[in-house]
C-alpha cells in the first residue's frame, strides 16, 4: 500500500486521580524533605489513584473525553492502544477492559510496553496504520497506576512516581493536508535493561515469595545514570526530529518533553538552546506519570491555549528499556 494520507490529531483527553499526595504528606513517613524533592526533581505533588481505579479505568475516562472532543462515537473507533507499564493485570491487555468500558466493539484492541516512551512509541504505530490508509479512526492511550509499583519505603524512586491517563483520538487524513504528524522517531537500547526496571520476573522466575521479600515487583532505578543518559538521548532524538522536518527551534511553539525530572528538562532546553517559557511543565503537579505524560500534557497544553492553530509542537521522551523517541506535531 502507498502512502497517500496521513494522522491527525482530532481530539485529546486526560484524567487524574483526585487524591493528592504532597511533598508535606511524604515527608511523614520518608526520611526525605519537601525542600530535597521539589530542588532535586521540580514535583511538589502527585494524584494517586483510589481503591478501584487501575489503569484501564483511568485509561477510559481519558479516552471518552478525547472521543467526544472529537465526536466521534466509540462504534466508529477502528483501534485502541493503550501504552501502559502498570496494566491491570499480565493479560488480556488493559486496552480489552478499556474497549469494554467504552463500548467501542467494532474494534481490535492492545496494549504497547514501552514504559515512558511508550505514548510515542504508540503514535509511530498509529502514524503507520493511518498513512496506509488501514484505519480511520484510532484512539492511543497512555495510562498509569505507577502508586501500585513503587516501593513506598524507597526515597529514591517512590517521591517520583503519580498515576493518570492521557488520550489522542487520531484520525487519517489526506497527505496533502499540512496538519498533523510530520514525524516520529523511537530508539531502544537493551544493554541499559538494568537502569530501570521492575526486576521480579513473572515468566522468568515465577511469582515467588523470596522476590517478593526482595520487593522485586517494585520499580528499581540507578537515578544518577538514568538521568545522564535521559539528557543526552532526549536531545539527540529531538534534533534528529528537528533536522528531518527541516525545523529551527525558532519555529517550535512547544516542547512538551516526558515529565521526569525537572532538571533532566531544563538541561534538554538549555543543550537546544530553547527557552523554557516555551518547554510545557506539569511535573510539579503530577510528578512522573510513565506512558501517560506526554498525552496529559498535550491534553492540558491543548485546552489551556498553550497550542494554538498553526504551532508546530516536538515531544521527546526517555523510558526503562532503555527507549527513547520525538514527534513532531502540526496543529
Ligand atoms: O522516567 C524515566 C526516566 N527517569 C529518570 O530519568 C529519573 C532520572 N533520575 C533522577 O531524576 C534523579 O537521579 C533522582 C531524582 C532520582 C535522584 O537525584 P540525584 O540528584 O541524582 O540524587 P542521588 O541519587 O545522587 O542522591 C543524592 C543523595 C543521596 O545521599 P548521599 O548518598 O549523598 O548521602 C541519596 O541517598 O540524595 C539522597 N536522596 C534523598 N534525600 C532526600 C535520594 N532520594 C532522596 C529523597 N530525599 N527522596
Amino acid at each position: 500500500m502507498t502512502n497517500t494520507f496521513k494522522a491527525v490529531v482530532a481530539g485529546t483527553g486526560s484524567y487524574l486521580p483526585e487524591k493528592i499526595l504532597t511533598n508535606k504528606d511524604l515527608e511523614k513517613s520518608l526520611d526525605t524533605t519537601d525542600v530535597w524533592i521539589t530542588e532535586r526533581t521540580g514535583i511538589s505533588e502527585r494524584r494517586i489513584a483510589a481503591d478501584g481505579e487501575s489503569a484501564s479505568t483511568m485509561a477510559a475516562k481519558a479516552g471518552k473525553q478525547a472521543l467526544e472532543a472529537g465526536g466521534i462515537s466509540p462504534d466508529d473507533v477502528d483501534l485502541i492502544i493503550v501504552c501502559t507499564s502498570s496494566p491491570d493485570v499480565l493479560f488480556p491487555s488493559t486496552a480489552c477492559f478499556v474497549q469494554n468500558e467504552l463500548q467501542a466493539f467494532n474494534c481490535a484492541a492492545y496494549d504497547i510496553s514501552a514504559v515512558c516512551s511508550g505514548f510515542v512509541f504508540g503514535l509511530s504505530i498509529v502514524e503507520q496504520y493511518l498513512k496506509n490508509g488501514r484505519y480511520e479512526n484510532i484512539l492511543l492511550i497512555g495510562s498509569e497506576v505507577n502508586s501500585r509499583i513503587v516501593d513506598w519505603t524507597d526515597r529514591s524512586t517512590c517521591i517520583l512516581f503519580g498515576d493518570g491517563a492521557g488520550a489522542l483520538l487520531l484520525k487519517r487524513v489526506e497527505q496533502e493536508n499540512p496538519l498533523g504528524i510530520l514525524s516520529t522517531h523511537i530508539y531502544s537500547d537493551g544493554r541499559l535493561s538494568d537502569l530501570i526496571c521492575v526486576p521480579g520476573g513473572i515468566g522468568r522466575t515465577g511469582v515467588n515469595k523470596q522476590d517478593i521479600d526482595d520487593k522485586k515487583y517494585f520499580i528499581k532505578m540507578s537515578g544518577n545514570a538514568t538521568f545522564k543518559v535521559a539528557v543526552k538521548r532526549m536531545t539527540d532524538v529531538i534534533r534528529e526530529a528537528l533536522e528531518f522536518n527541516e525545523l529551527s527551534m525558532e519555529e517550535v511553539g512547544l516542547l512538551v518533553p516526558h515529565q521526569a525530572n525537572q532538571r533532566i528538562i531544563n538541561a534538554v532546553a538549555e543543550r537546544l538552546n530553547y527557552p523554557m517559557e516555551k518547554v510545557f511543565m506539569n511535573i510539579h503537579k503530577y510528578g512522573n506519570t510513565s506512558g501517560a505524560s506526554i498525552p496529559i500534557g498535550i491534553n492540558e497544553a491543548k485546552r489551556s491555549g498553550r497550542i494554538q492553530p498553526g504551532d508546530t509542537s516536538v515531544l521527546g521522551v526517555v523510558g526503562a528499556g532503555l527507549t527513547w523517541g520525538s514527534a513532531v506535531i502540526k496543529w
